[in-house]
Order: C-alpha cells, then structure tokens, then sequence
C-alpha cells in the first residue's frame, strides 16, 4: 500500500541484504519511522513491544528473526535456542509459532552451512505468500460487500475493530482487504473504526492507514458500536484474527466479543477475514484454550497523544494507585460468527466447512 503515494511493506529486507527493516507501528499515527532489525534480538523486542503487531506480520517478523540468527549461528542447538526465545514474545497470535515452526522444519534437514542462505530465501517466501494470501481473502470477500451495496443501493457501512489492515500483515490486511478491494472497484463504502483501547490501534493505526489510501472513515470509541447498530448504521462487520480453533471460535482483539454480541442481536452479518495459517488445529474449545495475553497495566492507566506543541507525550488517565487489567484479547465462540473470509473462499465457522478449505 502506498504512503504519501510512495509503495511501502511494513516489512523488506535492507537494500545490504544484512539486516529487515521495519515501519515502527508505536509512533504511528504521528511520526513516521522505519527500524533496521540487525539480529534475532531485534527481532524479538520489535514483536514484544509491539513496533510490529498483527498475527499475520507477527508471524513473517519471527521468520525473519531466525532468518537473522543463522546468519550468525546456524547450529541445531542455536536453531531450537532461536525459536524459544522468538515463541515466547507474544503469545496468543498462531501466526508466531507458525511462522517460526515452519522455519524449524524446513531448516532442520538442510546443512549448517547453507542454513543462513536458505533462511533468508525461506522467510522472503512466507512474507510474499502474506501478501497473496490477503490479496486473495480481498478478492473474496469484495462479493459480499458488492451484495449489500446491490441490496440497499447507497453506501455500505462497514465496521471494523483493532488494526487488521495492511499495517497488520505484509500487505493488503486481512479484514481491510475486501474494504481495500471494494474502495478501489468504486463501491461506495464508510468505515466505522473502534478505538481499541487500550493500544488504540483503531484510532492510530486503522484510521492513519484508511486515510492514506482515502476510504471514508470515522473513528468511533470502543462502546459505540451496539448503538450504530440499532439505529441500522451498521451493514456489516468485518474483523481480523489471531487464532482460529478446529471448531471456528474466533480469537481477536479484546471488544471484538461483545462486537459480535451486539451484532448477532441486531442481525448484522459478522464476518471474520482469516488468513489459513490462523487456524490451530490442535485446539477444539477457544474459550477455555487459547492463552490470552496480559499486557502491562501502564497501557491501561497512561495515553499518548500529540500535544499542541507538536511533540507526543504519554499522560497518566487514573487515579495514582489504582490498579488496571489488561487482557489483550478475547474469544468469539463460532455460533456468533457470519462467516470466515478465508484466501480460499468464505466458509461457514464450523469443524466440516473449515475442513473444506483443505
Ligand atoms: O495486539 P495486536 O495489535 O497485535 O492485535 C492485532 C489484532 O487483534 C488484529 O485484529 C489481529 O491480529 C488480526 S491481524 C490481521
């Protein structure tokens, strides 16, 4: 997608070859600015502190960090070391292990001395795949939003919460894909973009990157979406996600339930766009198996923001000594789910229709 009319990745290999670089997503909306990752360590604090977050770009990030270890040591016992330590930086989004598991296999047969060539050619194909990929979820999902436009005839009001845009993967996005590839076949359409406190990625990095490509948008705070619904504001949302069970229970961002609940009340139609490599077979119940991530309390009690002064500055929300929680997402059991806007197809959110998209 482009910046300012120029072509971006939200993640390249450097014009060397000896290092990945980066758009920090923590200074986004405000200052734009890229990050060469050198080693695996890098690698590892820009997924932990979020400079690069999505499930999908998460995954091709930790590709890239064993990628960038193997340049330096490709033994078994450094492989397997590389990988642990790029597991553990966050853990709720599939897309990490697979990524990174995907490495393992594929390097483990190959020789320690080839092992750092055939990393680098290895992560370069996972990240152009994303980009098909949510090409591909786009191209299936702009049908649906063509049908409510042919319904109603005037402009499709799309809702979407968190970032699951380009920003999010290597391209493209995946629930802002089919927005992406409707906007650009002349659908008329407006998002509705939830904040998503408390990182905000909605009202940084959703509305920054609509804006960018100029698709009509308003930034509405995380509570607003049930009563938009009510009044017959919304025509459809559209979700990403960080992990799919067997059964099509759904893991994303937290709010992305109660989203659901007010849609499925309201008979709005749910979609969620998920990219194959998001499903974890080995999971039946999502509710009681996915391991949701806690984050610290400071994103909870501070906030940052751009001052008049054109210089951005966290500031304290809460009273000094109250204490937050901050779980970072939550499930949406299947049976609240339209359907599952997949690269091979939109199927139905449960066991038998995910089988058939193998
Ligand atoms: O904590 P984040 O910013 O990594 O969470 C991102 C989301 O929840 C996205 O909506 C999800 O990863 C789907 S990404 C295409």
């Amino acid at each position: 997608m482009k910046i300012n009319g120029t072509p971006y990745r939200t993640i390249w290999t450097a014009a060397d070859n000896e290092a990945v670089e980066i758009i920090d997503q923590t200074r986004l909306p405000h200052i734009f600015s890229t990050i060469r990752l050198e080693n695996m360590r890098d690698a590892e604090r820009a997924i932990r502190d979020m400079q690069v977050r999505g499930a999908p770009l998460i995954g091709v990030t930790g590709a890239y960090g064993v990628a960038l270890s193997m340049r330096h040591h490709a033994s078994n016992a450094a492989l397997n070391a590389t990988c642990d330590v790029l597991l553990a930086a966050r853990p709720t989004a599939v897309n990490l292990r697979w990524g990174i598991e995907r490495m393992r296999a594929f390097l483990a047969p190959i020789t320690v001395h080839e092992r750092a060539a055939a990393a680098w050619q290895e992560a370069r194909c996972i990240a152009d795949e994303d980009v098909e990929i949510n090409a591909s979820i786009g191209r299936h999902g702009i049908a649906l939003i063509r049908e409510l436009h042919q319904k109603k005839n005037s402009t499709v009001n799309i809702l979407t919460h968190c970032n699951a845009g380009w920003l999010a993967t290597v391209d493209w996005g995946t629930a802002l894909a089919p927005v992406y590839a409707a906007f650009d076949a002349g659908i008329p359409l407006h998002v509705w973009v939830d904040e998503t406190r408390p990182r905000n990625q909605g009202a940084n990095l959703t509305a920054w990157e609509l804006g960018q490509h100029g698709v009509p948008h308003t930034v509405i705070t995380d509570n607003t979406g049930g009563h938009l619904m009510q009044h017959n504001m919304v025509d459809m949302a559209i979700v990403g996600t960080d992990r799919v069970t067997a059964h099509g229970d759904v893991c994303n961002k937290i709010g992305t339930y109660l989203k659901a609940l007010a849609a499925y009340d309201n008979g709005v139609p749910f979609y969620v766009a998920m990219p194959t490599p998001t499903i974890d077979w080995t999971l039946q119940d999502g509710v009681k198996e996915i391991p949701i991530e806690e984050r610290a309390e400071e994103e909870v009690t501070h906030i940052s923001g751009l001052c008049n002064d054109g210089q951005v500055r966290t500031v304290q929300l809460t009273p000094a000594g109250s204490r937050a929680a901050n779980y970072g997402f939550d499930v949406t059991p299947a049976r609240l789910v339209t359907g599952l806007i997949t690269e091979h197809g939109v199927v139905a959110a449960n066991a038998g229709a995910i089988r058939t998209l193998y």
